[in-house]
């Protein structure tokens, strides 16, 4: 079994600020670090430092080769990650005092993909091989149906949600994992029950996960449900702890067959990304949060 992840690839700047800017208002930042990230990045190494092989697949510009040595010395295999001539995406992320983050996103390279790279990327894996994919590339719906033709097990975090998730088939998916603000974008639903249900009565066969930050995470399907809560941490940076949450969780499931151990799993780990700086730099290793 194999794992490929097509996501995007940015260069972070992260701005520490009293609090998030409003409209019309300038804020100095106390603190700026300027980090990989991007949140196909981020979940390729929530996934590696799980303990799990994995390819990337993407586009960056000459300007983002430091992102290839930080994959690579992840233990990443980058060979699916093309250099072009437009510029890295990258991320301006603001935290504020209690850790919470807003993030304007340059898509850039991101936004480059080919069929032909699609389809290259795609060549070496077979039916039971996962994909896993967000929505900060372009032609999401294309790689979904690519992998859907080849039996691969499909894993969608439909991040950040636009207009072109509706574009994709979700019935040829298998786990389909969002957060609330992306659940209710997706149904027109605020309360998680029924947001998680009218999902699942739309597509029966999807398992899906919603995150719901300090609250935890709810999961579905048609047989089950469970709740998962958090572990309390200090918050520092919130940045890229859904991302370790959703790599973590289909690690779990590798490691685990089993939702609930795979909710605890992401959930220790999403902790964790809470506690510390960074984008992929927060992302902790499966040592640090199993006994
Ligand atoms: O989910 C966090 C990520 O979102 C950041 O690393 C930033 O690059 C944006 O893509």
């Amino acid at each position: 079994m194999k794992i490929l992840n097509f996501g995007s690839l940015n260069l972070d700047h992260i701005y520490h600020v009293p609090h998030l800017v409003r409209p019309q208002e300038t804020v100095l930042g106390d603190d700026l670090e300027l980090v990989s990230g991007g949140k196909g990045l981020n979940q390729s190494v929530a996934l590696a430092l799980a303990g799990l092989n994995v390819y990337h697949a993407g586009a960056i510009g000459k300007d983002g080769k430091s992102l290839l040595e930080v994959c690579r010395n992840y233990g990443i295999d980058t060979q699916f990650v093309k250099c072009g001539q437009t510029k890295t995406g990258h991320a301006i992320v603001q935290v504020d005092s209690q850790g919470q983050n807003c993030i304007l996103l340059y898509g850039g390279a991101n936004f480059s993909i080919t069929l032909d790279h699609i389809e290259e990327a795609l060549e070496p894996f077979e039916a039971g091989d996962y994909l896993i994919v967000q929505n900060e590339i372009n032609d999401v719906d294309v790689i979904i149906e690519k992998a859907a033709e080849k039996g691969m097990i499909i894993v969608l975090n439909p991040s950040p949600y636009r207009e072109n998730i509706t574009h994709c088939h979700l019935d040829r998916i298998h786990y389909l994992i969002l957060n609330e603000i992306e659940g209710a974008q997706m149904t027109g639903l605020e309360d998680p029950r029924a947001i998680l249900k009218a999902i699942v009565h739309a597509y029966p066969n999807l398992k899906v996960v919603l995150t719901l930050g300090d609250q935890g995470a709810l999961y579905l399907d048609e047989a089950h449900f469970y709740e998962q809560p958090i572990y309390p941490v200090d918050v520092v940076d919130t940045t890229a702890a859904g991302d370790t949450f959703t790599g973590y969780f289909i690690a779990g499931m590798l490691r685990y067959q089993d939702v609930q151990e795979a909710l605890k799993l992401a959930s220790r780990a999403a902790s964790y990304a809470v506690g510390h700086k960074g984008a992929s730099s927060s992302i902790p290793s499966i040592n640090n949060i199993t006994d």
